[in-house]
């Protein structure tokens, strides 16, 4: 397993010297943004189908990119569980991204296809806006509630 996790920008040369993923699961975590008066999606389409084109046969999979990197650690907020939203096209890698996140102590949310993970992207700059501009603050956390 690779987690990717570095800003956007170094994402090509990072990948570039990371050499051959094919076969391994790559958890993406990075997210495609730029501040232009607040935080705003960087790029056209999704990071993370740019990140598959340039590693054939890793089994992509987006996750881990919907909080703030501190609650990694400690993904309890009060009586909830923080969500992680898990989108991919590879079972194999949707297990082992959901068994990673429950170790942490998420609870896990299948976002579906890897196409979604768009969403995804666009849903971390809603967590930019609400902990920066929006004054809420950094911990914070989004949560699927069921009844
Ligand atoms: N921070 C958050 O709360 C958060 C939350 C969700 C998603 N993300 C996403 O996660 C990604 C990383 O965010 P971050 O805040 O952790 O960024 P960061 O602290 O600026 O960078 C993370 C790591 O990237 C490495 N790096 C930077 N340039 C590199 C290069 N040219 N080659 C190799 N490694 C390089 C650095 O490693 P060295 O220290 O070894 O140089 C650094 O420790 C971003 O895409 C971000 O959008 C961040």
């Amino acid at each position: 397993m690779v987690v990717l996790a570095v800003p956007w920008e170094v994402v090509p040369p990072v990948l570039a010297q990371a050499g051959d993923l094919s076969g391994k699961v790559l958890i993406d975590c990075t997210n495609p943004i730029r501040w232009e008066n607040g935080p705003v999606v960087a790029i056209e389409g999704s990071g993370v189908q740019e990140i598959a084109k340039r590693t054939p046969g890793a089994k992509v999979v987006k996750a881990f990119n919907t909080l703030g990197a501190e609650h990694l650690q400690a993904p309890k907020f009060g009586a909830y569980k923080a969500d992680v939203y898990i989108a991919t096209d590879d079972a194999s890698a949707r297990n082992v991204a959901a068994s990673l996140a429950r170790e942490l102590g998420f609870d896990v949310v299948d976002a579906g296809p890897l196409r979604n993970a768009r969403l995804l992207e666009h849903l971390a700059v809603l967590w930019v806006h609400l902990a920066t501009q929006g004054g809420m603050g950094r911990s914070i956390a989004f949560k699927v509630l069921k009844k």
